[in-house]
């Protein structure tokens, strides 16, 4: 069990899970994150097996400076976990570019910026692992979602066709995609969370998945199995059905 990955987004919620519950499994981490100070307690809690590298991942002088630095921390990697990201719902009726732009910078240009670090060191080992925290947005279109969703869904591409690209080089692709975790990002939602689960328990299920390489992991199966039944509805029953949950009801 003693992979090592980089793992993005450790300061936080899931990632930070994730990193605690892989280093507890024995593996070795790179962990990122934007500030080296937010990462620290991993560093010392796992000193022997956490190394802490601090990149802002759409920043392209400090990505030049991390792909250094990450040749010195290490000469291969088993894994990368693609799961450095950000949430930003839309009003409709101030529809306005910006958020999509930050949104869309760090959850899928992000990603690729990550992955262009990651992949030579990757091919260095055999049977490498690429993890992507994607999400159970894509499933359906939800309101307000239209940055976060679309930014998610670019990523989930990114990740399913790099897994019929990388196939040949024996490198496997799992995309993660979970429902509501209790985060900071979370913290912000002002509406009901329907099956939020604890990064812990989170962070445990992707575990879980990583190791059996598996290709999807989504979860919780409640939420799973409601937005697969929701999914298959005729496409005016659909929007009738998610247009409830929509704040911009003048013409209900
Ligand atoms: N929480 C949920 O319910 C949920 C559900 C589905 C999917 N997800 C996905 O899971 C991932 C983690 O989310 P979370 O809920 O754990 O959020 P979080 O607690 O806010 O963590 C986000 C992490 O991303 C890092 N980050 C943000 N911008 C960055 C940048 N420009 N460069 C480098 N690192 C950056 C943050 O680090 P610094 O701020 O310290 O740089 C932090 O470690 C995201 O991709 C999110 O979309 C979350």
């Amino acid at each position: 069990m003693s992979k090592r990955y980089w793992l993005t987004g450790a300061s936080s919620g899931i990632g930070e899970a994730l990193a605690r519950e892989l280093l507890e499994q024995g593996c070795e981490l790179i962990v990122s994150a934007r500030s080296a100070e937010r990462l620290q307690p991993l560093v010392d809690a796992y000193p022997e097996r956490c190394q802490a590298l601090a990149v802002d991942l759409i920043d392209a002088e400090q990505l030049a400076r991390a792909e250094e630095e990450l040749g010195g921390l290490c000469d291969y990697l088993d894994g990368v976990i693609v799961n450095a990201g950000t949430c930003e719902y839309i009003d409709v009726k101030a529809f306005d570019p910006a958020p999509f732009a930050r949104v869309m910078a760090i959850n899928f240009q992000g990603a690729v910026n990550t992955l262009a670090l990651a992949l030579p060191l990757l091919r260095k080992t055999e049977r490498a692992h690429v993890i992507g925290i994607g999400s159970m947005v894509t499933r359906l279109p939800l309101p307000r979602s239209q940055a976060y969703g679309g930014s998610k869904a670019a990523f989930e591409y990114l990740m399913n066709s790099l897994r019929v690209d990388l196939a040949g080089e024996g490198i496997d692709v799992t995309l993660v995609r979970p429902g509501f975790v209790k985060t900071p990002l979370t913290d912000r939602n002002d509406f009901d969370m329907p099956f939020l689960q604890t990064p812990i328990q989170a962070a445990q299920i992707i575990a879980k998945g990583i190791h059996k390489r598996r290709r999807i992991v989504q979860f919780p199966r409640p939420l799973v199995i409601i937005m697969a039944l929701v999914r298959f509805l005729p496409l005016g029953l659909q929007t009738g059905f998610l247009k409830k949950l929509s704040r911009n009801q003048e013409h209900s």
